[in-house]
């Protein structure tokens, strides 16, 4: 099966290279399995996955289609859709289970107001048949509790908070008199209005062109900045993970399989799952019949997988994976993936060559960035000095 990723161009991969300080664990979802209900039948989407976001970061999870990063992320929500149902696990906000929730009441204490999420396409998200303006305020006096003169005050700092022009104006207008890009700012601007503590983007940019989607990441990376929000990032492209991602989540058949600093996973990746995704990556610059690829499909979440869910795909699969299903190994503090490839016993393997030269990669193509940067600074400061006379 061909992995998905949205980058037609190999542009540079930009590392996000700051150094944040993160606070505390805001939410904490711990072993969750969600269920659905098909004519009958269940389907388990997730399955016993584990993760933790923290006060001011951005955690981005990442895996191929259906490996069920949208559930997960709308279990932290109660958006599950009727047929599906948290069967086990816990998922604590600020010492609150989530799971535990029942009523519309219940979560509209945390929907919104405290967890905010906005989808791929922002005109689900819009009302069609009510103004753009009209729509945040309505959030900001359902959820904030303020008065129709100081609700509008806010939506319209919101409009111009995300970059759109004339908000005077805008506020008065209907979606479909927005593009997609500005379209998906003013969902942006819902979802903040409320000032939420956690902002789940769930493939925020992929229906928009690349240089807008390039506009509305650097948005969502300056709201949070300035707002201080935990951002959960789900995505398909590993570019966009390199550039907003403090720490990622590798996501399987319905668990978290590795998870570490954005620089570990990059650089020190150690689930094979997690190989044949950054072997997807355009700007290794790898033609298709080098490539480590991806064979096979994920398994039937109707049925019960025994042992590791990846092992009929893994090339590197033990006996062992076929009938145990590997524990959550350490690599650095920060830093874990299930896989037995990591228990001690196992044979050594060699990584994958695409993988053991991914970071030099990587490393010249930041160490070129840095240089065309210089450059063009160093040029600059000499059109200055010239223009300037000095
Ligand atoms: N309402 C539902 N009823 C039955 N199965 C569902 C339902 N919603 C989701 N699923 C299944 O749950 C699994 C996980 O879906 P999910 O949408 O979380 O995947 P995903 O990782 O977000 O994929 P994508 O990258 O394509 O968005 C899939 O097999 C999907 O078909
Ligand atoms: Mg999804």
């Amino acid at each position: 099966m061909k992995l998905k990723h949205t980058m037609a161009e190999p542009a540079p991969l930009q590392m996000d290279q700051s150094t944040r300080t993160h606070g505390d664990v805001l939410l904490s979802a711990q072993d969750m399995v969600i269920e659905f209900n098909l004519r009958g039948r269940l389907l388990t989407a997730v399955r016993g996955a584990s993760l933790e976001l923290r006060a001011g970061e951005t955690l981005a999870v990442v895996g191929e289609s259906g490996s069920g990063k949208s559930v997960l992320a709308k279990s932290f929500l109660g958006m599950l859709d009727k047929n599906g149902r948290v069967r086990s696990g816990s998922a604590l906000y600020r010492g609150l289970d989530l799971v535990g929730l029942k009523t519309e009441d219940d979560w509209l204490a945390i929907r919104g107001k405290k967890v905010a999420m906005i989808f791929q396409d922002p005109m689900t998200a819009l009302n069609p048949l009510k103004t753009v303006g009209e729509q945040i305020r309505e959030v900001a006096s359902l959820h904030r509790g303020l008065g129709k003169s100081e609700a509008r005050l806010l939506a319209l700092d919101m409009l111009s908070r995300v970059g759109i022009p004339e908000p005077e104006r805008r506020y008065s207008q209907y979606p479909h008199e927005f593009s997609g890009g500005m379209r998906q700012r003013v969902v942006i601007a819902s979802a903040i209005a409320c000032g939420p503590e956690i902002l789940i983007c769930d493939e925020p940019t992929t229906a928009l062109d690349v240089t807008i989607q390039a506009q509305i990441l650097e948005l969502i990376k300056g709201l949070q900045r300035d707002l201080g929000m935990s951002v959960l990032f789900i995505t398909h492209d590993l570019g966009v993970v390199a550039k907003m991602a403090d720490r990622i989540a590798v996501m399987y058949a319905g668990q978290v399989v590795e998870e570490g600093l954005s620089s570990e996973v990059f650089y020190d990746a150690r689930h094979p799952y997690t190989w044949t995704l950054l072997a997807s990556l355009p700007q290794l610059g790898i033609k298709g019949d080098e490539l480590f690829s991806i064979k096979g499909t994920p398994p039937s979440l109707f049925k019960t997988i025994k042992g590791d869910a990846f092992a009929p795909r893994n090339p590197f699969a033990l006996k062992v994976d076929f009938e145990y299903e590997p524990p959550f190994f350490d690599v650095s503090p920060t830093h874990r993936a299930k896989t037995w490839l990591l228990d001690p016993r196992s044979p050594r393997i060699e990584v994958p060559e695409t993988i053991s030269r991914l970071r030099s990669r990587l490393t010249e193509t930041r160490a070129e960035e840095l240089a065309g940067k210089a450059a063009d600074l160093a040029a600059r400061t000499s059109r200055t000095k010239k223009g300037g006379g000095r």
